[in-house]
């Protein structure tokens, strides 16, 4: 059996997306009692976490979370492996496969993932990518699932760099029948190929698409209004001109005034005050992105036992790992 993967939003499907999320609410009600004893569904099981790139939140929640399923995990700085001095991707994968259950990674090029995911015989989970972060986007949704009750038919306002971010949350929006409105500065919308696939998708879930370059426009009618940094990692070089150009997209007390009166304010994390957002926005009374850093834990904890198990509950018709890819 080929293992199931996630290296991009669209390798769950609607209803399995939604199967995780209602898992990861589970696992959120039931944290305390877990701990106490019982739920451990990766027991004798180990679960390498492989880091190319920065981490807080991914190396804490997926570290953290492994344990808490009873599971163990082997934390790695790929520059302290022999990845950094020309071992292959794929005999990386296929010696770590003999090792662990899975292997979760952060990493630049999306195309490293596949090379990854192509020679290994466990499932591989992005844990960022250039090109996406659908592990955060897991989490996104179950915070505004949380907080406003319900996704399908919720307006998500998008501000700033059409980035990995900006990817998963068409990707993942458009799954979860969300309209999604991005607002980027001219040339750095998100990827054409991406918005087309978000596009496609809404046309089975009922969400709805907008890239605009006016901040108005997309504030609109937002239930949720969501920001990223202007420079990514690997971008560091580019921060004072991108500065420049990002600044008409800050979310800040006006953009915030143009969504619905009860909007949530989202973000990552890490979050530069006064940047992309006003400290005023981001630390005000309709922030929730500390319930959004609480979220990768449970998120993740649900999408490994997916991975790695199938749904939490049984479920008659419920899907499962060897669907994870059709
Ligand atoms: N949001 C997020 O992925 O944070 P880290 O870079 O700290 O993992
Ligand atoms: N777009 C940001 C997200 C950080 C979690 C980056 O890639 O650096």
């Amino acid at each position: 059996m080929t293992a199931p993967h996630f290296l991009l939003d669209t390798d769950l499907t609607a209803s399995q997306q939604a199967a995780v999320l209602d898992t990861a609410d589970q696992l959120k009600a039931r944290r305390a009692a877990d701990r106490a004893g019982g739920g451990r569904p990766l027991e004798g099981r180990s679960v390498a976490l492989v880091f190319e790139k920065p981490s807080t939140r991914t190396r804490m929640s997926f570290e953290v979370g492994v344990v808490e399923l009873g599971g163990h995990p082997v934390v790695l700085d790929a520059r302290a492996t022999h990845l950094d001095r020309g071992e292959t991707l794929e005999d990386t994968a296929r010696v770590m496969s003999r090792y662990v259950d899975a292997i979760v990674m952060r990493t630049f090029a999306q195309e490293r993932l596949e090379q990854l995911a192509g020679a290994s015989s466990v499932p591989v989970v992005n844990a960022l990518s250039d090109l996406a972060h659908p592990c955060q986007a897991l989490a996104d949704l179950q915070t505004i699932r949380e907080h406003r009750g319900t996704l399908a038919g919720q307006t998500l306002a998008y501000f700033g760099d059409g980035n990995n971010v900006a990817h998963s949350l068409l990707l993942a929006g458009a799954l979860a029948g969300l309209q999604v409105q991005v607002a980027s500065p001219p040339g750095y919308e998100p990827l054409e190929r991406v918005v087309r696939q978000a596009i496609d998708i809404g046309a089975d879930t009922g969400s709805r698409i907008l890239v605009t370059n006016d901040v108005r426009e997309a504030a609109a009618g937002a239930d949720v209004v969501y920001t990223d940094v202007w420079a990514s990692m690997g971008q560091e070089g580019e921060t004072s001109s991108r500065a420049l150009v990002f600044q008409p997209y800050q979310l800040d007390e006006k953009v915030l005034a143009a969504a619905r009166g009860d909007a949530i304010v989202m973000h990552c994390l890490p979050a530069h005050r006064d940047s992309e957002i006003s400290a005023a926005v981001f630390d005000g009374p309709r922030s929730v992105v500390f319930d959004q850093a609480e979220n990768r834990l449970h998120a993740q904890k649900a999408l490994l036992t997916f991975l790695l198990d199938g749904p939490a509950e049984p479920a008659a018709a419920g899907p499962g790992p060897d669907r994870a890819n059709p």
